[in-house]
């Protein structure tokens, strides 16, 4: 019989970690009787997540993050009959809203990405909640001041090595080449490429793009770091000629104000512009669109590409206008499936400690268990074998 299958299914049978999860947690129902509260993106990948804790018994109770809220998904979960308040919305106020109705559904366990669900539970706290997981390092930092009215376990997923590697040192820079090419159609043989930040992200990126030959450069503000890239094989100029030789310009530091108006000088006739980082702030496409050097701007808006042509005659291009390109522009895919099913393989895991009893309050915003990081290392490469 032919059935008609979808990204959703696509995603779920290319987690394979996660699949033999859920089939362990059939059996064994570490959430029988609990609710999980969860905000964290509702995209297919994360759906693969949340089927896994409810076949371990969970009632889930599920939001998203700010601008990341795909309407598919959302509808999915509502047919499996999960609670979901969330809308596509860039309003913080109308996204605290659902943050607010998570809560008040009074979940056993929150599975978090960005602290805002804790952030909450810390001024509003409920007894039944017993804990949980935050993914992200951003979370770490909200999370960290707040332990004394937490003071509950809380186990953060962005410190496993296993995400570190697995995600933002593979994972991103894959994801980035695979948007340079989705957004350009373009080639990148024989390119000159920039890549500021050596970061686990920027390792990764510098390494993708060198595979597809490219001529790759790293520019990094720590010497010791710049010292690991050289090294490891890349250019590493200072960081004008770095600029003013690129083809493609990559910035994947987390800080703001990476390339600024100031560059403009600087850039190469027909060079590219994208960022790898969480914020649009590392290149300052604002400025640029209001500055005196810039005669006009094309906007390709289906390619989600600006052209910027200069007074003197030159032009350069950004991508998804400076926003994480991996999650801009058309089709945008994010990191691949397997490094997002290692990540909520942890999440699954830690949040089955937690459900079990297994970690107190001394375990307030502390990195996932050394032996859970085996457990998951280990049944990843039993699937792989
Ligand atoms: N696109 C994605 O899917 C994705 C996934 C994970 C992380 N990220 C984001 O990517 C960014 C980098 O993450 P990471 O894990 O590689 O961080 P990291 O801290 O490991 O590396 C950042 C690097 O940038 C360098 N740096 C800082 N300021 C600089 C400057 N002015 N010029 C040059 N180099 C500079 C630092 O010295 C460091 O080596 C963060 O914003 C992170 O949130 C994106």
């Amino acid at each position: 019989m032919e059935k008609t299958a979808t990204r959703i299914d696509w995603i779920g049978s290319s987690c394979r970690l996660l699949k033999s999860t859920a089939a362990e947690f059939e059996r064994t129902r570490p959430f029988e009787g609990m609710s999980i509260g969860t905000g964290i993106h509702l995209e297919p990948k994360t759906v693969a997540l949340l089927m896994t804790l409810r076949a371990g018994g969970a009632r889930l109770v599920c939001t998203g993050n700010l601008n990341s809220t795909q309407p598919s998904t959302v509808e999915f979960l509502r047919a499996q009959g999960v609670a979901v308040f969330a809308t596509q919305t860039t309003d913080p106020a109308a996204h605290h809203q659902s943050l607010e109705a998570v809560i008040a559904e009074r979940p056993d366990l929150l599975l978090d990405n960005g602290g805002d669900l804790f952030a909450i539970a810390a001024e509003k706290p409920y007894a039944n909640l017993l804990g949980g997981t935050e993914e992200t390092t951003s979370g770490r930092t909200r999370l960290l001041p707040m332990r004394g009215h937490l003071n509950m376990p809380i186990l953060v997923i962005n410190d496993s090595p296993i995400k570190q590697f697995a995600e933002n040192r593979h994972a991103v820079g894959q994801s980035l080449f695979e948007s340079y090419l989705r957004f350009t159609n373009r080639s990148t043989n024989g390119k000159r490429v920039t890549v500021f930040g050596y970061g686990a992200c920027g390792k990764g990126t510098a390494a993708c793009f060198r595979n597809a030959f490219s001529s790759v450069s790293v520019v990094d503000i720590d010497p010791v770091t710049t010292l690991e890239a050289h090294l490891d094989g890349f250019v590493t100029p200072l960081r004008q000629e770095a600029i003013r030789s690129a083809d493609i310009l990559i910035t994947v530091t987390g800080f703001a104000g990476i390339v600024t108006a100031a560059d403009l000088p600087l850039l190469k006739e027909g060079a590219i512009l994208m960022n790898g980082g969480h914020f649009p702030h590392e290149i300052d496409v604002e400025a640029f669109r209001s500055h005196a050097d810039i005669s006009g701007t094309d906007r390709y808006e289906a390619e989600h590409i600006e052209t910027f042509h200069l007074k003197d005659g030159r032009s350069f291009h950004v991508l998804g206008a400076g926003h994480m390109a991996n999650l801009a522009g058309p089709r945008p895919l994010g990191n691949s499936a397997e490094s997002m099913d290692l990540g909520f393989a942890l999440q699954a895991r830690c949040l089955e400690r937690i459900a079990r009893g297994e970690a107190g309050a001394e375990s307030c915003v502390v990195p996932v268990p050394a032996d859970i990081d085996a457990m998951v290392a280990n049944a990843y490469l039993d699937l792989s074998r």
